[in-house]
């Protein structure tokens, strides 16, 4: 059972709930004289989950979009480079855009891809990210709308994974060490 691989739970599925909700009403205040709405940008995959739930939580119009990007494989270091893997399928100038991670590490993924929306004129761009690991950061990284700063440990879960596995765990927890070394 996937259970078995967890150390301890960090977040329940109710804690998590709770905290959406909340992120979900700043946002929709923050752009509640913004009309047109919002144009949210997953991260996939990891931050698929958390899309979905953070959306149905905005009181605006969400336009859709994701992009992968790639700067880890399999391993649980970032590699430092950033390659984009799907890009955009809209163009999004004059846009206010905001960017949906599961988590920021180094920071060097939403670094990345935060120069690169801005250089597409976007009208504004805001980060949104469900967890943040400070401790860690090599660059830094404007999080607008962060939903846990967590320590260094290696979490899997609600749309987290390690080598692809535990995505779909509904809580997010510690995994244990034995499982990765
Ligand atoms: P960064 O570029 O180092 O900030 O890495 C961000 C990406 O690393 C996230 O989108 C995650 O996919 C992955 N990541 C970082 N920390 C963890 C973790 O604790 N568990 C699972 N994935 C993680
Ligand atoms: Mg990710």
């Amino acid at each position: 059972m996937m259970k078995d691989d967890i150390e301890k739970v960090v977040f329940t599925e109710e804690e998590i709930k709770k905290r959406v909700e909340e992120m979900g009403a700043e946002i929709s205040r923050d752009y509640a004289d913004v009309p047109e709405g919002l144009f949210c940008v997953g991260i996939l995959k990891g931050a698929a989950i958390f899309y979905t739930d953070l959306v149905r939580k905005i009181s605006l119009p969400v336009q859709f979009d994701f992009m992968i990007a790639s700067s880890y494989g399999d391993a649980m270091e970032s590699s430092g480079t950033v390659q984009i893997l799907k890009d955009l399928d809209y163009d999004i100038k004059g846009k206010h855009v905001v960017l949906v991670e599961d988590i920021i590490d180094s920071g060097t993924t939403m670094h990345y891809l935060l120069d690169y929306i801005r250089l597409r004129k976007a009208a504004s761009v805001k980060i949104c990210a469900f967890l943040s690991k400070p401790s860690r950061r090599k660059v830094e990284v404007p999080i607008d709308y962060c939903g846990f700063d967590v320590p260094d440990e290696f979490l899997v879960g609600y749309g987290l994974d390690y080598a692809e596995k535990y995505r779909n765990l509904p809580y997010i927890g510690v995994l244990k060490k034995e499982v990765y070394s």
